[in-house]
């Protein structure tokens, strides 16, 4: 772009920028005149004049410092935000709604909420301590409904969990939701959950016990029963400007040959066909899930509303779903184009205006050079945290090798990012585990893409020999041979299996491993979050076959009930549920009394001259802890050379000489410096 040019286009953006700010004001004008009119009642009921004038004038000036932080912030992020928005869409009025709608999201913002944010925006590294845990529920499977969840959250302290990932609870048709994935209604919960009220009710009483709610937030495609589906089906063309419809197969099928299928099995293709009005929809996940379209900047608003709207409810994190598919755009896979990020960028600048407590939580289900875009970069930052899938899928593999070192690879490079991305790790979610690892290396050693994937789901159902795992195939593709796999982590680890055929010895070495596995996820950089019902090793639940609504969806054999009646049991050291409990317990008090944990830490791996041990080190402000962790089902020494010094066991309190460890099967370490 020439020089002029360039100035031409700043002059128009200075002129389009005052023309929003001048919107922005008509809308500030608006509400405390309401507020006014409201008051001038009571005046003239003559109870206090003089006190009523007083609050009134008090009022003003609460209000008027009000505006001038939401004023701040706006003008702190306005130009970049006008300056993405024109990129897209080029439309000045729909623009000067959003800066509009954005103050009276801002407005209606309550005081809490509020303060909330200031205090964490003097606080910007607040999620980043060693005391984020994480657990993620169905809330129904959990506690019924959310005056249940409300009623629990003792427990959830007993966890030592300090966030609570409420999965879909918003408005979805039953039979049709896909785990609550297909929202019919942004504005409204699920009736059997409860009400937006209880929500309100249940953030508030998260926030005052220190816990933060995480929701996700469904933007790539709605129900076909949300309205604007149904005014699009009813051939209303401003309502089908908003998703992508056809009325022959030219446009579709030109898709269908860039663009990947999600689900090859239970809903192949991209499009659905709409008998009644002789259409294609796009639907790239399930047929009654139908894409947005974010070419029509009505869409990016109004979704941006429904995203303020559920932030105000006292939301801390927002879960975006599916980012990486929001933008389309023929002869592409359709997978994280650049208008993704600067849609994601808007939202976390949008953020920052009105809520700037709320976290934006990626769903990337990638491998990694296609996450850590997501983060944005530092100055213009997109997601505050991402999920830390390729760990989590290449832990499965070491699980299944007892080999380290590919996990150690994939460790180094997560090691290696900056310490401003912050990862969420796990060990499984409510989703199926993709076996997306980094064949490239795998290759040099022998293993085959396609036949390591069916090892690895061979493995996992429990056919190899050595397998003590139970759990089901996920979209097993006929075409490329592909599936993944489901499984909660207890029955991948042995503990159904044992529990099964009473093998005491086994179970023994089942819990060992679902407890070092977590040792170690609490070791890795970032925050761990939990699967409600793991941490008392809870098994697949198989009666989802029995549901017509759930049984082509093998997802939900780890989305299983939490067994409250075996929680009970949490206090007895001699049950499984016992020795989950009380060990993930002990580790947790670990990770949020050492401040080695927190998410600035260094951490690396070590070597150990044996490919069943992994070691991570971590080190922050002088203290320094060494963790192992044995994948095998054998003792193993574990040989360091780093270890310097005394060291103690934080598990046990005893002294250690970290050089030649042995380790039992399935053993861990915590190893703290202490001289
Ligand atoms: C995300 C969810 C998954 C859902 C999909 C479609 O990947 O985790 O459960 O099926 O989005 O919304």
């Amino acid at each position: 772009m020439g020089k002029g040019k360039m100035n031409q286009k700043a002059a128009a953006l200075k002129e389009q920028t005052e023309a929003a700010q001048k919107s922005a004001q008509a809308g500030k004008a608006g509400k405390p005149a309401q507020k006014k009119g409201g008051r001038t009642a009571a005046d003239k009921a003559a109870v206090a004049e003089t006190t009523g004038r007083k609050a009134e004038a008090a009022d003003r000036t609460a209000d008027e410092g009000l505006t001038k932080i939401f004023e701040e912030r706006l003008h702190r992020h306005h130009d970049e935000l006008r300056w993405l928005y024109m990129e897209l869409y080029e439309n000045d009025s729909m623009f000067a709604e959003l800066c509009d709608q954005m103050y009276q999201f801002y407005m209606e913002r309550n005081d809490e909420l509020k303060k909330l944010d200031t205090n964490r925006e003097k606080d910007k590294e607040w999620y980043k301590k060693n005391d984020m845990l994480g657990m993620m529920f169905y809330i129904d499977n959990f506690a019924g409904n959310m005056k249940g969840v409300q009623s629990r959250l003792d427990y959830i302290e007993q966890c030592n969990v300090n966030y609570i990932h409420l999965m879909p609870f918003l408005d979805t048709p039953e039979g049709r939701s896909d785990g609550g994935y297909a929202v019919a209604d942004f504005r409204k919960v699920q009736e059997k959950l409860g009400s937006m009220e209880d929500l309100d009710a249940l953030t508030a009483a998260c926030h005052k016990k220190g816990i933060n709610v995480c929701m996700d937030f469904v933007m790539n495609h709605t129900s076909e029963d949300h309205e604007w589906a149904q005014k699009a089906r009813q051939g209303d063309g401003e309502y089908m400007s908003r998703y992508f419809f056809y009325d022959s197969w030219d446009i579709p099928a030109q898709y269908e040959k860039t663009v990947p299928q999600v689900f090859p099995t239970t809903a192949p293709g991209n499009f659905t066909w709409l008998e009644d009005i002789g259409h294609y929809v796009m639907t790239s996940f399930y047929p009654y899930q139908w894409d947005l379209n974010y070419r029509n900047p009505r869409v990016f608003n109004d979704m941006m509303y429904n995203f303020l709207y559920l932030a105000n409810r006292g939301i801390d994190i927002i879960r975006i779903d599916a980012v990486p598919y929001i933008w389309k755009e023929l002869n592409t896979p359709c997978r994280n184009l650049q208008q993704v990020h600067t849609i994601v960028r808007m939202m976390r600048i949008i953020g920052e205006i009105i809520c700037p407590s709320v976290l934006l939580l990626g769903e990337v289900v990638m491998e990694p050079e296609k996450v850590v875009p997501y983060f944005g970069s530092v100055e213009k930052p997109e997601c505050h945290m991402l999920y830390n899938v390729t760990t989590m899928a290449t832990t499965w593999h070491t699980v299944a090798t007892r080999n380290v070192k590919l996990l150690k690879r994939q460790l180094d490079i997560v090691n290696g990012l900056p310490k401003e991305y912050v990862f969420l790790n796990y060990l499984r979610c409510h989703d199926d585990i993709g076996w997306g690892l980094d064949y490239g290396t795998l290759q040099t050693e022998g293993f085959g893409e396609r036949s390591h994937k069916q090892y690895l789901n061979d493995y996992f159902q429990g056919y190899a020999g050595e397998s003590t795992s139970r759990g089901e195939l996920y979209n097993a593709d006929p075409v490329t041979g592909d599936a993944r796999f489901c499984g909660t982590t207890a029955s991948m680890c042995g503990i159904e299996k044992a529990g099964f055929e009473q093998d005491e010895a086994a179970m023994e070495r089942a819990v060992r491993m679902d407890l070092m596995l977590h040792a170690y996820m609490f070791m890795q950089s970032g925050i761990p979050v939990l699967y409600s019902g793991d941490e008392i090793g809870q098994v697949n639940d198989y009666t989802y076959k029995e549901d017509p609504n759930k049984a082509a969806d093998s997802r939900y054999i780890h989305r299983g009930a939490m067994n409250w009646k075996l929680a009970e049991n949490r206090k007895d050291p001699d049950t499984v549920e016992g020795k989950m409990f009380q060990g993930l317990a002990q580790l947790e008090q670990i990770r949020r009394s050492e401040k080695v944990f927190m998410t600035e830490a260094d951490t690396w791996t070590i070597e150990t001259w044996d490919d069943a041990v992994l070691c991570i080190g971590r080190y922050f402000e002088g203290e320094k802890l060494i963790g192992l962790f044995n994948f095998s089902e054998y003792d193993r020494t574990a040989w360091i050379k780093e270890a310097d010094g005394e060291y103690v066991d934080l598990l046990t309190g005893s002294k250690i000489q970290p050089v030649d460890v042995q380790m039992p099967a399935y053993g861990f370490f915590y190893m703290k410096k202490i001289s």
